[in-house]
């Protein structure tokens, strides 16, 4: 198969492009944008023959090009303005990468590459606060008092922050380009991804972070009280539904599904350091802060139908994972001081 990847250099793009890389024909499409993002796209080329383009989403004629000249069977769309933190201060330039960006693939791909297979990467943050969930604080974690499966597929669509506003609008464009115009499109809405080639910075990617900042014996700061908690999900476990639901496409066109580490792999900021600190051998140097405007107490994803229809679950816990990370961040420590 022929497969596109925008946002191909991203953290999770790259390990999208390595693993289809193995048996495919892959073009990554990136503007490079992202720190880490020319790194990550170096260490691609060493290990395949992809092909890449830097192409911004937001120009519409370049990848009405890049979609006619390559004819995907299988579109992967990760490129993103990805942090809420900038979503507030740049509305616009959030807007135009995530909302207009996503409608510029799909109309290149309605006009050009009608069969092709289209995954795109949601967020949870389209269910908003979920403020009609009760929790309560159980020991160094938030849990849900009466909704232990978690936040399943048929949540009230709730948009919050410019992030959430532009993702949730490009989730319903590409649920609704099944609909309207057939396009064999699925959905991913994503709990927080974490592994490996993920440049975390405070305001996004905060597994990745508190990980880089521990290796490298520098202090975290913790905003709220740190029980905060999210299933957080291992980036291989990601792409191997992505693998599943485009073989599977015939079956699951048009759906959506929550994808995360769902109720076996949540994890708080307190779990985090206490792990890190067990790697370590020392403790990790916190500071502490006011909590953050909207920041949520706890997340769970229910992901009983992508285990139901993609006979997908996670395989990676959050124990083996960090420790994955702390290493990978040691043998590149160059990267981060
Ligand atoms: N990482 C997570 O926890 C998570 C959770 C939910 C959803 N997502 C979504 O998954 C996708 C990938 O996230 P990630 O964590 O790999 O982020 P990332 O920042 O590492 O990757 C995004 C990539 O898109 C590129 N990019 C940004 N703006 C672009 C533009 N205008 N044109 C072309 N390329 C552009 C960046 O250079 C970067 O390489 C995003 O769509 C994000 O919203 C991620």
């Amino acid at each position: 198969m022929n497969i596109l990847i925008t946002g191909g250099a991203g953290f999770i793009g790259c390990h999208t492009a390595d693993y289809f890389a193995q048996n495919h024909k892959v073009k990554v499409i990136d503007n490079l944008v992202r720190k880490g993002s020319e790194f990550n796209l170096k260490w691609l080329n060493k290990n395949h023959k992809i092909e890449f383009a830097k192409v911004d989403i937001c120009d519409s004629e370049a990848i009405l090009n890049e979609v006619k000249n390559f004819k995907p069977d299988a579109v992967i769309h990760l490129a993103a303005q990805v942090a809420v933190t900038t979503s507030v201060t740049h509305p616009m330039e959030d807007f135009n990468i995530n909302a207009l960006g996503t409608l510029n693939l799909l109309e290149a791909i309605r006009l050009h590459a009608s069969n092709a297979s289209f995954v795109f990467a949601s967020t949870n943050k389209v269910y908003g606060n979920m403020e009609d969930i009760a929790f309560e604080r159980q020991g160094k974690r938030y849990a849900y008092i009466d909704f232990h499966k978690g936040a399943d597929e048929k949540r009230p669509l709730d948009f919050h922050s410019p992030y959430g506003c532009s993702k949730g609008s490009a989730d319903q464009y590409v649920r609704d380009y099944a609909r309207i115009y057939g396009l064999k499109t699925v959905v991913f809405r994503m709990s927080c991804i974490y592994g490996t080639r993920q440049f975390g910075i405070e305001d996004q990617g905060w597994v990745a972070w508190f990980t880089i900042r521990a290796a490298i014996n520098k202090p975290v700061t913790i905003f709220g009280d740190g029980a905060q908690v999210r299933d957080i999900l291992w980036v291989k476990d990601l792409v191997r539904a992505y693998k599943t639901a485009i073989d599977s496409i015939e079956q699951v066109k048009g759906e959506v599904f929550n994808l995360g580490g769902g109720y076996e792999n949540q994890l708080s900021l307190i779990e985090l350091l206490d792990l890190l600190n067990e790697i370590r051998g020392s403790p990790v140097k916190l500071i502490f802060s006011d909590w953050r405007p909207g920041d949520q107490r706890v997340f769970i994803a229910n992901t009983t139908k992508a285990k139901n229809l993609l006979n997908w679950e996670p395989s990676c816990g959050p124990k083996e994972g960090v420790k994955k990370i702390y290493d990978w961040v040691k043998d590149n420590i160059g990267l981060f001081s």
